[in-house]
């Protein structure tokens, strides 16, 4: 969901055009819709529908993409796990030399999992325990992003107590509206995240005199799904002042992250663009002789990713797919528009008509597309839904008891099943029945 929100006014792109802006997606006049060599018709017929479906190279592509881009003003990569944590995109990331910023214990110990070095892991998260900050000093992580005064303290308080020094870096709220959706805006003063840009010098020359910390930096993330470079241009040359006032101090300011955030065309956007991002960071940070770092997460796997799923069957205008919300949330959560292609050669290129493509999940919410021109679709048709590869399957649940899709991986003419479909009992094994529940009400 771009923001201001999409401008529907305009026609959807057709599935030419969606295919033609996707690179690793091609469409072939006997084997259907292509992600690079493999058809996707295959991968459903071979493991079944709903699955999750990514694409390698695209993935490699895009990391080489944004490395060079940026690379170009010195910014090192760390790529956002949250995005999708699956070990084998990270293994992707890793392999392409990327770093990883974590937000949890969890994406932490994936990212070491997945052989991303230490030394290149970035900490954020407005509310890390005191058990998350130990492992980080464990494992002795490159920065934690500390989002609080108090968090500062903990900080210092969990280090002192390990004999540690950790490096932290401030991460300040600019105050700066990255005009995004509401749910996903992070930046403005408004919002749980960072340090009051006011407060921050203060606490920064603070956390230079405590024990257990060393600060090096300032770090700020000002949102997500940003296609214009207006406010990260405002959010640095904010964090630019800063740098100079901390250093009029007598602080040493060594590194800078500049956060993710940059967007791409779910619709008929145009991706944001990293080397605008990069010009931009030279301008306003690029002579300051700091390390500069940017942890993008949706622009590195979010075109990669596609959901395939098949029509149960058609009522009146309604196309009822077995995918649902629970799968994908992003349409049902953030009125996030996606792209839907028919997997078959023949139905992809039939012709069209206005339909609402919805799950079987009985809320009204549950719906992928309203009105969406596609050809007629018939029970069984496979169809992919789009730029699925960030904020996809890591934010599914088991709602409505459905277990977790499988996940493929194409690299060339190679797939492999990285994910199993969930076991139906495994929706249940974690669970107890207590002895009481069937000794009592007889
Ligand atoms: N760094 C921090 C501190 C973040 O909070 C985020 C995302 C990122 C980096 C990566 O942002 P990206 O480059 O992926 O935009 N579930 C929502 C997006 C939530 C983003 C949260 N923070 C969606 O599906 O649109």
């Amino acid at each position: 969901m771009a923001s201001p929100a999409p401008v529907l006014d305009t026609p959807d792109p057709t599935t030419a055009e969606l295919i033609a802006a996707r690179p690793h997606l091609s469409l072939h006049a006997r084997d259907g819709l292509l992600m690079e060599g493999v058809p996707l018709g295959q991968i459903a017929a071979a493991i079944g529908t709903p699955a999750w479906v990514y694409s390698a190279g695209a993935m490699r592509s895009r990391l080489k993409a944004l490395q060079s881009a940026l690379g170009a003003v010195g910014a090192e990569v760390h790529y956002a796990v949250k995005a999708n944590d699956h070990l084998a995109v990270l293994g992707v990331m890793a392999a392409g030399g990327a770093g990883a910023d974590v937000v949890s214990e969890g994406e932490l110990m994936r990212a070491r999992a997945a052989g991303i070095d230490a030394g290149h892991i970035v900490f954020s998260g407005a509310g890390k325990t005191v058990g998350e900050i130990r492992r980080a000093l464990e494992e002795d992580i490159a920065q934690i992003n500390v989002e609080s005064p108090a968090e500062l303290e903990m900080i210092s308080a969990v280090a002192s107590a390990m004999g540690r020094t950790a490096r932290v870096a401030l991460r300040i709220n600019p105050d700066v509206d990255a005009g995004t959706h509401a749910k996903i805006t992070t930046g403005t003063a408004e919002n749980k995240f960072g340090i009051q840009y006011d407060d921050a010098v203060a606490l920064y020359a603070h956390a230079a005199t405590l024990p257990g910390v060393q600060p090096v930096g300032l770090a700020l993330h000002i949102g997500s799904q940003i296609l214009s470079t207006a406010p990260y241009r405002a959010a640095y040359a904010r964090t630019a002042d800063m740098v100079h006032a901390l250093r009029a101090r007598g602080l040493s300011v060594e590194r800078v992250d500049c956060g993710g955030g940059l967007g791409i065309g779910y619709r008929d956007e145009a991706d944001g663009s990293p080397a605008a991002l990069a010009g931009v960071i030279q301008s306003t940070l690029g002579n300051l002789g700091v390390k500069l770092m940017v942890e993008p997460g949706r622009w590195l796997v979010g075109p990669a990713g596609v959901l395939l799923t098949s029509v149960v069957l058609t009522k009146d205008r309604f196309v009822v797919v077995d995918a649902a919300m629970n799968d994908l949330v992003r349409p049902a959560m953030y009125d996030a528009w996606h792209g839907i292609v028919p997997v078959g050669a023949a139905v992809a290129t039939g012709k069209v008509a206005p339909v609402d493509v919805v799950g079987p999940i009985c809320e009204s919410s549950d719906t992928f597309a309203r009105r969406r021109m596609l050809p007629a679709l018939q029970e069984g048709n496979v169809v992919a839904i789009l730029d699925a590869g960030a904020y996809g399957a890591v934010m599914s649940s088991t709602y409505n008891a459905r277990p977790l899709p499988p996940i493929a991986m194409i690299d060339g003419d190679k797939w492999a099943v990285i994910r199993e479909r969930q076991a139906m009992t495994a929706l249940w094994a974690g669970e107890r029945v207590p002895d009481f529940i069937h000794s009592s009400g007889g």
